[in-house]
């Protein structure tokens, strides 16, 4: 992986989970060569990397200009051939793809901005063949209180813990935030087997950025965020939960 300066982008914990996901769907449906949707999968980040894998990647997405900053990521890394762009929304899924065709659905930041999650949530399940997977990751309502309140936002903190969508305001571009029970339960009631549940970005969007300057800082939060992830006491506190499920 490229090696990332200050606060890292991508979350190494949410790699390795969706590649241990990745390498279990293709075990268990004998495909070494998965066919993957990206819903919502916006310019293309996770489709390139997962596709450098050897698999074929859809990115499906309402935005005609993060479609057209995919196709020239796409370009630049030489996965044209592998990774196709699908103009459309998470209520189109099944007019725009056969049912029971997808091996693995990825699903990562779209339910907090889409109209209605269940029904993003039934689609997935739709498209996806049986025993395929879903990669769920959804942003944790506890960690944005933390946050809001240690960068001194104590009325947006109080404003996340007390409404019922988690906002911290009406100007907060995510619609809503989850919690493990209420993100399970959706997953459940729609379909699917939750087998496991890790906990991402637990200290990346609370430690100031000025201390994560160095080399050494950066490895020693990389190992924070790691052994964070599986340790189920700091699970509430992580700023994503990136839920697997099977179909
Ligand atoms: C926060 S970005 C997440 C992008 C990418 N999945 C990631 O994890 O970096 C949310 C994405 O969802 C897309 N989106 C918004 N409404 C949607 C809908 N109804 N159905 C599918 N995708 C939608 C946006 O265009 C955007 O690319």
């Amino acid at each position: 992986m490229a090696k990332e300066r200050g606060r890292p982008r991508t979350s190494t914990v949410l790699w390795e989970g969706v590649q241990r996901l990745l390498a279990a769907a293709s075990a268990d449906l004998g495909a070494p060569e998965l066919t993957v949707v990206d819903l919502g999968g916006g310019t293309g980040g996770l489709a390139v990397r997962v596709a450098a894998l050897g698999h074929r990647v859809v990115v499906v997405d309402p935005s005609p200009d993060a479609l057209a900053a995919l196709e020239r990521r796409t370009v630049e890394a030489g996965l044209s051939d592998r990774v196709r762009p699908l103009q459309g929304d998470a209520t189109e899924l099944s007019a725009l793809l056969a049912p029971g065709s997808v091996d693995v659905l990825l699903c990562h930041g779209v339910l907090e901005v889409v109209e209605d999650p269940a029904a993003a949530v039934r689609a997935a399940h739709e498209t996806l063949r049986p025993g395929g997977r879903l990669s769920l990751l959804v942003a944790q309502w506890p960690a944005s209180v933390l946050a809001r309140a240690l960068a001194g936002q104590l009325g947006q903190a109080l404003h996340v813990l007390s409404t019922e969508e988690h906002r911290w305001g009406p100007s907060d571009p995510l619609r809503r935030r989850f919690d493990r029970a209420g993100a399970t339960a959706l997953v459940e009631e729609n379909g699917f087997t939750v087998t496991a549940v890790d906990g991402t970005r637990t200290f990346s969007d609370v430690v100031p950025s000025t201390v994560t300057e160095s080399d050494d800082a950066l490895a020693l939060l990389r190992e924070l965020e790691s052994r964070a992830a599986g340790t189920g006491e700091l699970l509430d506190l992580a700023g994503h939960l990136h839920l697997h499920a099977t179909r």
